[in-house]
């Protein structure tokens, strides 16, 4: 079993990674780490990102493209694949769980596509932007202290199409590790929880979101030192020889309900973060105040 320890590992040979998606906002959070690491190439259907401000070294590559042809070239030399690429329908967010089933199809079709080219090209590792939401019929039993947490290796249940999609992935993925099309493919999906900074202001009558939020959150450097150890620290073969891994990305918080033991054992991961502390003075007030205590237990 690996100790957990550090920050990020230590810097090795400079590597080549691609990034599909490179101008979003997943991307955003990685970029400054992944700049320092690696060479990078940096793909989006755009240019610059969702305000508008030109994202350095990004090129212009659809991979949702009628013909393919083209994206091929950016493969060459590659070491691993980051997967970021996201389609999302005019009006909808990324997250939403509104979306149809032909508005998630061109995102599993993305995936494929990337999965092919880094078969073909000789990729050593994708590591891959699942979600959370691959396994979120399972989170109304977690809140009502039905179960006590999910972890990877519980059955993948979604009761929407953007967990499908994100199922989807991963199924896909396993077909490119398990070497069903000439060699294994080492494969990294992650289902990233909440990547963002908890606001108390949008939670407050709303409690029980609030509690799954800080049990979801992914601090940012937490976020780059998930992804950066899933490129780089391995192996990554389960009890099956097959290199691929599950990871929920959370931060190291009080409140977790999904496990990151595996995430732990295998690449490293050591959260330096916990919602818990980082908005204890929010949570005193919000949650164990004494005239909401009353209130709130009987939440959940
Ligand atoms: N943001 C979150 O809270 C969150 C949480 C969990 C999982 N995720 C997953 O992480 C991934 C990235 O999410 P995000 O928040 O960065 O989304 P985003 O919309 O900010 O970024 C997605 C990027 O993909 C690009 N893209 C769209 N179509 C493309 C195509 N055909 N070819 C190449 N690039 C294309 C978009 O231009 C955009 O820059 C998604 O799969 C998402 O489901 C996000």
């Amino acid at each position: 079993m690996m100790t957990t320890s550090g920050r990020l590992p230590e810097a090795s040979a400079r590597r080549r990674v691609l990034v599909t998606g490179a101008t979003g906002y997943i991307a955003s959070q990685l970029l400054p780490v992944f700049r320092e690491r690696y060479d990078l190439v940096l793909l989006d259907v755009r240019t610059t990102d969702a305000g508008g401000q030109p994202v350095a070294g990004a090129q212009v590559a659809d991979f949702l493209a009628e013909d393919p042809t083209p994206l091929a070239g950016h493969f060459e030399g590659v070491d691993a694949v980051v997967h970021l690429g996201y389609w999302r329908p005019p009006g909808k967010t990324v997250t939403g769980q509104d979306k149809s089933y032909l508005e998630e199809r061109p995102n599993v079709d993305m995936a494929e596509r990337v999965f092919r080219f880094a078969l073909d090209h000789g990729v050593r590792r994708v590591v891959v932007a699942s979600s959370n939401h691959a396994a979120d019929w399972w989170e109304p039993l977690l809140h009502e202290r039905r179960i006590d947490a999910i972890g990877p290796r519980d059955l993948p249940r979604s009761d929407n199409y953007y967990g499908w999609a994100k199922i989807a992935y991963e199924a896909l993925g396993w077909m490119y590790a398990c070497g069903a099309f000439g060699r294994k493919l080492e494969m990294v999906q992650l289902r990233i929880g909440a990547p963002r900074e908890v606001d108390a202001a949008e939670f407050v009558d709303r409690p029980a979101q609030y509690k799954r939020d800080l049990g979801a959150y992914l601090s940012a450097r937490d976020l780059q030192q998930l992804v950066v150890r899933s490129i780089e620290v391995g192996p990554l073969e389960d009890e099956w020889e097959v290199p691929f891994q599950i990871f929920y990305g959370i931060s190291n918080n009080t409140r977790a309900f999904w496990s990151i033991t595996n995430a732990r054992s295998v690449i490293g991961y050591a959260p330096e973060d916990d919602s818990e502390v980082k908005y204890a003075d929010d949570i005193r007030r919000l949650l164990t105040g004494a005239g909401d205590r009353g209130r709130l237990g009987t939440e959940r």
